[in-house]
């Protein structure tokens, strides 16, 4: 192999040449690989290299690579010895956005139905997931308010779970995809976060660690989307899909609203308790986007894994897999195995007690027209329920719940959200960002479909 030189690499780039596999390898290999010792690419270096891909991008061979070599860098989870399907989801992130908690289990129970030769359960969702960020919640912050819940399982320990349970929800470890957390960080730093191609690479690396023969993922489009636009989104999801499909797994994007936050509560307990309540079949109104798009979203893993012949088939599979019980007893199994104190989702909404709570009236008769989806984020947050820097403390009990969704009529006086905190000073600033960005007209508005398009469509 030939000798590995960081500036040739990033001068290649900075001049819009493509890069070949053994330079792109070398690269990664370098970030992961450097001690103080053996300094083999200084952090100058890659953040020289990163705002190159930031403005010449790359093209489907180098991304892919780039993903392959990234995931890679670390451990990898071997699903093979349990043969058995193994598929995921991912959503490039939202407000109130818990489909997680509702489709591992509808998976999970789809599985466990079905049973391979050696009893491993037929379908498998090894989810590794994230913390909140931003004006983003994040499931592991939301899955670590159950009394017990562990979500920092080894790999080996992940298997165990898989074969038990049918799914398994667990943080990244040190050891996966080390070179995301690197090349992350400097992102963060150079202003280089927001290329698709570096997000894809991001994103796609630490889900193919997963061993995956299908992915569904959930592109959020709207006033709360991660990405600024819809075409912006819809690069990103193309780019995403490709990648999948190159790597070998199945992978299909779903580009969703996120004009509001998803369902009747956005938090951390407060959505748990939303998700148990589904499984327990207790359908609230407000939960109604929640469970439609968990159905669809299920559906697509439920007719990639071969269980349904469309994925409107799989979503119809879904629902009567929700509405069984079916889906709440693997969760009470994954929870139970997972160290979590199941007697807690007896009566959920006995758990919450937040501290301080304000309710937000509609100020005048109309429709509910608009938000701005990621201040509605913000206002979460800042009541305590994310953090503002990675490794903050996150309350258990911060959120708010809606009370109409986007479109619906509303009379002056009518509850709009109910804020929570553990913490009365909190809630000033978080009602003045919602006091704001509401806004209610007295004409009908255009709302957006909740999947806007699908991707690849057939
Ligand atoms: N999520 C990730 O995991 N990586 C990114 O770059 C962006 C969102």
């Amino acid at each position: 192999m030939n000798p590995f030189h960081p500036l040739d690499v990033i001068l290649r780039k900075r001049d819009g040449h493509p890069l070949s596999d053994d330079q792109i390898q070398g690269f990664v290999r370098a970030v992961v690989d450097r001690t103080p010792d053996r300094p083999l690419i200084t952090d100058a270096q890659i953040a020289a290299f990163l705002m190159a891909v930031f403005w010449r991008g790359l093209d489907t061979r180098e991304l892919a690579t780039l993903t392959s070599a990234m995931r890679s860098s670390g451990d990898v989870f071997d699903a093979a010895s349990l043969n058995t399907f193994t598929v995921d989801k991912h959503s490039t992130g939202g407000v109130g956005d818990k489909t997680s908690l509702l489709i591992a289990p509808i998976l999970a129970a789809a599985g466990l139905e079905n049973p391979g030769p050696d009893g491993v359960p037929g379908i498998c969702v090894p989810m590794i997931s994230g913390r909140s960020l931003g004006h983003t919640g994040g499931t592991l912050d939301k899955l670590e308010t159950i009394p017990g819940f562990n979500t920092q399982l080894n790999l080996d320990e992940l298997a165990a779970t898989l074969k038990r349970c049918g799914a398994a929800l667990i943080g990244q470890t040190p050891r996966i995809v080390p070179a995301d957390r690197t090349l992350y960080a400097l992102r963060d730093h150079t202003g280089t976060v927001e290329s698709p191609f570096l997000i894809t690479a991001s994103i796609m690396s630490k889900k193919l660690a997963e061993s995956l023969k299908a992915l569904v993922l959930d592109v959020k489009v709207g006033s709360g989307a991660f990405m600024p636009t819809y075409e912006a989104s819809r690069q990103l999801a193309d780019l995403l899909v490709k990648t999948g499909v190159i790597s070998g797994t199945r992978t299909v994007a779903l580009l969703t609203r996120m004009d509001e936050p998803l369902g009747r509560f956005s938090g951390n307990w407060v959505e748990v308790w939303e998700c148990v309540d589904i499984l327990r079949g207790i359908r609230h109104p407000m939960s109604h986007d929640l469970i439609e798009l968990s159905n669809i979203m299920a559906g697509w893993m439920l007719h990639l894994a071969g269980r349904a012949s469309t994925a409107e088939e799989g979503a119809r599979l879904s629902d009567r897999i929700l509405s069984s019980g079916k889906a709440y007893q693997a969760w009470l199994g994954i929870a139970a195995a997972q160290g979590g104190d199941v007697r807690v989702f007896d009566d959920p909404a006995a758990r919450h007690k937040p501290a301080a709570r304000r309710v937000l009236m509609a100020e005048s008769s109309g429709y509910l027209a608009s938000m701005n989806c990621k201040q509605v984020g913000w206002a979460v947050q800042r009541l305590g329920a994310g953090r503002a820097r990675p490794g903050d403390p996150v309350s258990a009990h911060a959120g708010i719940e809606s009370h109409a969704k986007l479109g619906q009529p509303v009379e002056q006086g009518q509850p709009l959200f109910t804020l929570f905190s553990e913490d009365a000073s909190l809630l000033d600033e978080p009602e003045q960002m919602l006091r704001e960005t509401l806004q209610i007209s007295s004409t009908m508005p255009r709302i957006q479909p909740l999947i806007r398009e699908t991707i690849p469509s057939a």
